[in-house]
């Protein structure tokens, strides 16, 4: 290894030969010896001067490149840093640590990293802190910070424990935003939460069905008799003796009792009804009357049949069956005077919606939607109106079951709801029930985008 001596003798060397061809060129006067040889080691001695400035200088040049070099890497490196005193003050930052943050290096200077963070994240950096004292090494955490106006933005902070130059203790932290990373975290689990939601809400109306379907059956049986008997006991009964009347009570709430029960049974599933390829107008139209009755007087029903309506293919009894329901329902939110409309219409869904297990698939569809100015409904309730058995209505009112069979039949012709609701404002019922296909072609239609 060469050391400073025989640095130093180069360059004694190096200068002696540049004044002996310096002397050989210049033709220098005699002089005395003594002289001569002072001279001599004089113009060494500012030659080695010389040289040394110029090394000096050079070196300088070089720490200063190199000095600027660092600090673009530390300035432009794709993560912030910040060096941190014991007392949690900001001591430096780099370039992307302030862009990071938003705020000028000179604003972060000498404020504590915590006016950076989150308070509800605080905490978290406070444990990690005092994780990274205990064991003396390094450790990550993930938090929120916020920027200058405050928007927050998840970030992976790196703590490592290191010395600064007077041997005192600093944290050395890299920052990197990870907000895409959590995000698509979350999205994804709010996705997953929605999936096991539905699956458990399928199972749940499966099981209802199942139960409800087993049970209706054998009460339908058993309505049958009390029917046989009461109409037998009818029979024998003079239309003058008060027995008939109470005979007559019980039939009525037989009667009652039976619709109930096909409700039960069609929304099982277990009703087997032929289906029929017909024009969904053609149906209504016979049925407004009626619809008017079940609504009474206070209520106006207005009947907007769309035009060329595709056909769709359904058994009329379940139609009347949809309708019953959703004209009940919308009597009762209406409570009092109001308005009714029922409108038909071809429609076109060009986009799933994933958000919504009870919206059309993309397809054609013949719209019908049943539109009220009643109560409407809060998020809450709108979240639950398809389950069975889920009703606000006072005990003895309401079985629950309405839009469940509702439901039922629209999802077994392949068809989709949505539902419009606010409270105060009203809501308004769409049902897509499938063009038949074997039918002509005759235009799309008017096209519903529901995902955006
Ligand atoms: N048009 C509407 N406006 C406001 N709320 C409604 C409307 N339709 C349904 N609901 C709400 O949805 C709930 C469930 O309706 P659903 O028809 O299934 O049962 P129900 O009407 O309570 O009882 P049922 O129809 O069996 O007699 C209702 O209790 C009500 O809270
Ligand atoms: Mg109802």
């Amino acid at each position: 290894m060469q050391t400073k001596n025989d640095d130093y003798s180069a360059l004694r060397l190096h200068a002696e030969k540049k004044i002996q061809e310096a002397q050989k060129a210049n033709k220098a006067l005699p002089q005395s010896d003594e002289a001569r040889q002072l001279i001599h080691e004089l113009q060494v001695h500012q030659i080695e001067l010389e040289m040394q400035n110029e090394e000096l200088r050079r070196v300088q040049a070089e720490l200063a490149i190199s000095h600027a070099r660092y600090f673009d890497l530390y300035d432009q490196a794709p993560v912030g840093y910040v060096t941190i005193d014991a007392g949690g003050l900001i001591l430096q930052a780099n370039l992307t640590a302030s862009t990071l943050l938003n705020r000028a290096r000179t604003v972060l200077l000498n404020r504590p990293l915590t006016n950076f963070i989150l308070p509800e994240d605080q905490d978290i950096y406070y444990r990690h802190r005092k994780q990274v004292l205990k064991t003396g090494g390094s450790a990550a955490c993930e938090l929120r910070m916020m920027k200058n106006d405050r928007t927050p933005f998840w970030t992976r902070l790196d703590c490592a424990m290191a010395q600064d130059a007077h041997g005192d203790p600093v944290f050395r932290v890299t920052m990197v935003d990870i907000t895409d990373r959590m995000q698509a975290k979350e999205a994804f689990q709010i996705a997953h939460d929605k999936l096991e939601a539905q699956f458990y809400q399928a199972q749940k109306m499966e099981a209802v069905g199942e139960l409800a379907g087993g049970v209706a059956h054998d009460f339908n049986n058993m309505l049958n008799v009390i029917m046989a008997y009461a109409q037998m006991a009818m029979d024998t009964v003079a239309l003058s003796d008060p027995l008939h009347s109470d005979i007559t009570e019980i039939m009525t709430a037989c009667h009652r009792a039976t619709d109930i029960v096909h409700q039960l049974l069609s929304f099982a599933g277990k009703r087997t009804i032929a289906p029929k390829i017909l024009d969904l107008n053609e149906a209504l139209s016979g049925m407004i009357n009626m619809l008017q009755q079940l609504v009474g007087r206070n209520i106006k029903l207005v009947w907007q049949p769309g035009q060329n309506l595709w056909k769709i293919k359904i058994a009329p009894s379940l139609i009347n069956q949809i309708l019953a329901n959703l004209t009940i329902n919308a009597r009762d939110a209406i409570a009092g005077k109001g308005k009714l409309t029922i409108r038909t219409q071809n429609t076109t869904v060009e986009k799933p919606n994933p958000e919504s297990q009870a919206a059309p698939k993309p397809g054609r569809y013949v719209l019908l939607a049943v539109e009220d100015k009643g109560c409407g409904m809060d998020k809450a309730t709108l979240a639950r109106i398809f389950e069975p058995f889920f009703t606000t209505k006072e005990p003895g009112k309401g079985t629950g079951l309405g839009l469940a069979t509702v439901y039922a039949i629209v999802k077994k012709h392949n068809g989709g709801i949505t539902v419009d609701s606010e409270p105060g404002k009203g809501t308004t019922f769409n049902l897509f029930l499938p063009r038949e296909k074997a039918e002509e072609d005759s235009g799309p239609g008017p096209v519903l985008n529901q995902a955006s």
